[in-house]
């Protein structure tokens, strides 16, 4: 109930400036789901689901959870606290059952499904769907996929995913950090110059830029979360090294991103069993 009141000033308190604007107007208040988050995404073609790997993002603005809830900081996939067992109890408990509900109810779903799954005590629970890829989770979930994302797509729309599933790449690992501009969440500065993205991506990163723009031929910030920066490697440990000397390579003023992606599923694996 502390942390019930505690979170509703703190919303209080953030909002006075009206910063979630007509979102921040209605309060909703519900079961508090204590546990891990993790992002289980399938295709599925109405019938058939076809989990992708299990991904986890990090929401947090600063290294070890702390500050403001954002848009997504950072994520990365495989999530090794989602066993091949559980993602199987999620596919079948949570994915497939909503798929065939949907069905039943004569309104049939055809593509994303993402579920926001608390590991609670007492099991995973759903805490939100979307009908899309997660952002930062896509930046780290497709770039395992071993098959052709297009003929995917097209067994997802032609409803044959039964007969010709994703295939995903094994013993591959990948992190994203994103790097945001000095202020995001709140109000930030735009037009500023980024550097070094050509740099990043000659040492073997993907960057996705999301919040960019080209003035004068010039990369500059546009938005709050301004690109990503992945490494796929054969290990968490590899990709998380991978994408700090990324973060390293790429400069902008003010750059705010964290170091600490995948460090929670660092530690889980190195736990002694
Ligand atoms: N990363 C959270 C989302 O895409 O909803």
């Amino acid at each position: 109930m502390l942390r019930a009141y505690n979170l509703l000033l703190y919303f209080l308190i953030y909002n006075k400036d009206k910063a979630f604007g007509a979102a921040g107007e209605t309060i909703v208040i519900e079961e508090l789901l204590e546990g891990e988050e993790v992002s289980c995404l399938c295709f599925t073609d109405g019938r058939t689901v076809a989990p992708m790997p299990p991904a986890q993002d990090h929401k947090r603005l600063l290294e070890g959870d702390r500050g403001p809830n954002t848009g997504g900081m950072g994520a990365y996939c495989p999530a090794p606290q989602v066993s091949k067992d559980l993602l199987l109890k999620i596919k079948n408990a949570i994915l497939q059952r909503t798929v065939d509900g949907m069905q039943q109810e004569g309104t049939p779903y055809t593509g994303v499904l993402y579920a926001g799954v608390m590991l609670t005590r007492d099991g995973p629970k759903v805490l939100e769907f979307n009908c899309r890829f997660g952002d930062p989770e896509c930046q780290v979930i497709l770039p395992l996929l071993k098959s052709d994302l297009y003929e995917v797509i097209q067994s997802t729309l032609d409803g044959l995913l039964c007969a010709a599933p994703p295939l995903w790449l094994e013993n591959r690992a990948a992190i994203t950090v994103v790097m945001a501009s000095q202020g995001y969440p709140g109000d930030y500065a735009k037009g500023v110059e980024v550097a070094g993205i050509a740099e990043a991506q000659a040492l073997g990163l993907e960057v996705f830029q999301a919040g960019t723009a080209l003035k004068d031929g010039k990369v500059v910030t546009s938005g709050g979360r301004v690109l990503t920066v992945t490494a796929i490697r054969d290990t968490l440990v590899a990709a998380l090294e991978g994408a700090k000397q990324g973060l390293a390579a790429i400069k902008f003023e003010g750059a705010v991103y964290r170091k600490d992606i995948g460090s929670r599923a660092i530690a889980f694996l190195q736990q002694p069993r």
